[in-house]
């Protein structure tokens, strides 16, 4: 059985009053959830304070990003190094913002992952369409193109050492959310996609679906077969909201 895991992803948002705020909520909230692994990721700047404040919980963090490069004159960088000093667990690479907004392309993204698991911490791969390549029936095919990247360079046995989050881009932030049947059909073409190099890491690898999930859907997408969690964004800032999804996971 996969172990069923719901990540926040807090973006660039929150303050240290807010944050402090945010983390109590959701260690009082923790007694609700039974089996989920529950991680956070902060901003950069405030990782050091919410790994203070979850100390001695069962609660992980990660970041949002990594460098793929280890050290060096790199302004404005992160290295693994770097997360792996102040004990995260988790990296985020290939948000689609990033590979939108600043660059990231598969083979950087594929960088960032191999940099993120050489260095002890474990890439959380985000893979996902826009709304024309849906539209024109590419689903597919990207998803592929954005994992075979991470095969190309790392091998399928690192894909299966990491956790995948399928996030439809057209679903992130939008309210929009993936339809639970929708959703399930990309997971379970991701699985068998992947047990085509190798069955036992295919069925192990946790999926997480990512697009506008909150509480009032969350229980339907997990419940799908292939979905074993969520990346949650704008849900993941409200301690109430978040914990009802990580409740819902299990
Ligand atoms: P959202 O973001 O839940 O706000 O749609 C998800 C994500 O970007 O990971």
């Amino acid at each position: 059985m996969r172990k069923p895991f719901v990540a926040g992803n807090w973006k660039m948002n929150g303050s240290r009053a807010s944050i402090n705020t945010l983390v109590s909520g959701i260690l009082e909230g923790m007694s609700r959830v039974n089996n989920a692994e529950v991680v956070v990721c902060p901003s950069f700047v405030y990782i050091s304070e919410v790994a203070d404040l979850l100390e001695g919980s069962a609660v992980n963090y990660g970041s949002q990003d990594v460098a793929k490069e280890e050290s060096g004159a790199y302004t404005g960088e992160i290295s693994v190094s770097m997360l792996k000093d102040i004990a995260c667990k988790y990296a985020i690479v290939g948000h689609s913002e990033r590979r939108a907004l600043y660059g990231d392309t598969d083979k950087i993204v594929a960088e960032k992952f191999v940099a993120a698991q050489n260095g002890g911490v474990t890439p959380i791969l985000c893979v996902g369409e826009v709304l024309e390549e849906r539209e024109s029936g590419q689903t597919e095919a990207v998803v592929e193109r954005q994992l075979q990247a991470i095969i190309d360079l790392a091998g399928i046995n690192a894909l299966g050492k990491s956790v995948i989050a399928y996030e439809p881009v057209w679903a992130i932030g939008t309210g929009k959310t993936a339809s639970p049947e929708q959703a399930q059909a990309v997971h379970s073409f991701i699985r068998q996609w992947m047990s085509k190099e190798d069955g036992a890491v295919a069925e192990k690898v946790q999926i997480l679906y990512g697009g506008s999930v909150k509480a009032a859907n969350a229980k339907e997408l997990f419940s799908q077969a292939d979905i074993d969690g969520g990346l949650i964004g704008g849900a993941s800032l409200a301690a109430e909201e978040f914990i009802s999804i990580c409740e819902a996971a299990g």
